[in-house]
């Protein structure tokens, strides 16, 4: 059986893993917004690889890291749109769609003519890139179909014998996946949102929209933006309700359903986790970042809790609440009750 290596990230083992990475192999690493699954993106085998160990449908395409810019060059065509986003936000949480050339093999794209382009700013994913020097394709670190992993403990729990090396750089700091915006189309659109709001987008490039499917499920017959988006994502064990409204509102409506219900447990904001008295409820942080940042570790401890019933407290889906919101409103299935 394979030895899944965990090392804290250093000088030293940063090295070890680049060299995994130039010889084809599966490594996982820390960036700021989860910990990703990666290896050499114009080897296919290796791409493959990831695909296998994460067990992730060949339909849903990789993102491909890279230290600077200037190792996009050959690999996908950059826009004067693309050049303004990149002075702006890169290195960051902020993944750009182009068309790509013929050097990314299709494997990394699943087939689509464009490729998902992102330079982290995590100081651990920067210097393996650097080091590494070759474009990086990493999917988020979990097994598909789980929360993404923001600790080497949760990469550990998902990939143990399945990869041969996890490099530890503690807690990611924003805990929900960079935002995903399309740059293919005539305005830029938010795919996938992010610690990069579209406000924050269009604040630089004049304008920007956001793919309706990002609060709401897929209707029937309906294309997905994002194959990601078509494919069940961040899903706890447990059923799972949200709530948006007042702390009060919030409190009265999830107490209800505690008390009738056996073995559930809350997720709620600071403020209102008083309200609940000595029931089992846990925080989620006061803002939408902090949300973000707790969210998948939370979903990860219910889990490991066996709980049948997560009543969740979340925010109205907007400007910086949309990139938690989204995964919220995922996890619990498009459950979501207004009080
Ligand atoms: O923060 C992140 O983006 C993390 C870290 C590791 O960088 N990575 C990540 O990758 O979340 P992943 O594979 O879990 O999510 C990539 C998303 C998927 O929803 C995928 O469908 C979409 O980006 N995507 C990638 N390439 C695409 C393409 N060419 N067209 C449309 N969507 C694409
Ligand atoms: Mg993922």
């Amino acid at each position: 059986m394979l030895e899944t290596l965990c090392l804290p990230a250093g000088e030293e083992s940063i090295r070890q893993a680049a060299a995994l990475l130039q010889a084809g192999r599966v490594v996982a690493f820390p960036t700021e917004t989860v910990y990703g699954l990666g290896a050499d993106a114009l080897n296919e085998q290796a791409v493959r690889d990831i695909f296998a160990a994460k067990e992730r449908p060949a339909d849903n395409p990789l993102i491909v890291h890279v230290a600077e810019r200037s190792q996009l060059e050959g690999l996908c065509r950059v826009t004067p749109t693309a050049e303004t986003l990149m002075d702006a936000f890169w290195p960051g949480p902020l993944t750009l769609l182009l068309m790509k050339t013929e050097k990314v093999p299709d494997v990394t794209t699943a087939g689509l003519p464009s490729v998902a382009v992102r330079c982290p700013s995590h100081p651990v994913a920067h210097a393996l890139l650097q080091v590494c020097g070759i474009p990086i394709a990493a999917p988020s670190a979990n097994r598909s179909g789980r929360p993404s992993p923001t600790t080497a403990q949760d990469v550990y729990e998902d990939m143990q014998s399945r990869i041969p090396f996890i490099l530890d750089g503690g807690a990611c700091d924003v805990g929900v996946e960079s935002t995903v915006l399309d740059l293919t189309g005539g305005v830029p659109c938010v795919l996938r949102p992010g610690a990069i709001t579209a406000e924050d987008v269009a604040s630089v490039v004049g304008s920007c929209t956001v793919a309706p499917s990002v609060m709401r499920p897929l209707k029937e017959g309906e294309s997905a933006p994002s194959p990601g988006m078509k494919h069940r994502h961040y899903a706890p064990k447990a059923k799972m309700t949200v709530y948006i409204g007042s702390d009060e509102a919030v409190a009265d409506a999830i107490i209800k359903r505690y008390d009738e219900t056996e073995n559930a447990v809350i997720l709620a904001h600071d403020s209102a986790l008083p309200l609940f008295g000595d029931r089992r409820a846990f925080s989620l942080g006061e803002t939408p970042q902090e949300g973000a940042h707790l969210l998948f570790r939370r979903l990860r401890e219910m889990d490991a809790l066996n709980v049948s019933l997560i009543l969740a407290q979340g925010w109205k889906p907007e400007g910086e609440a949309l990139a938690v919101m989204n995964r919220m409103a995922r996890a619990a299935a498009f459950d979501l009750v207004v009080v």
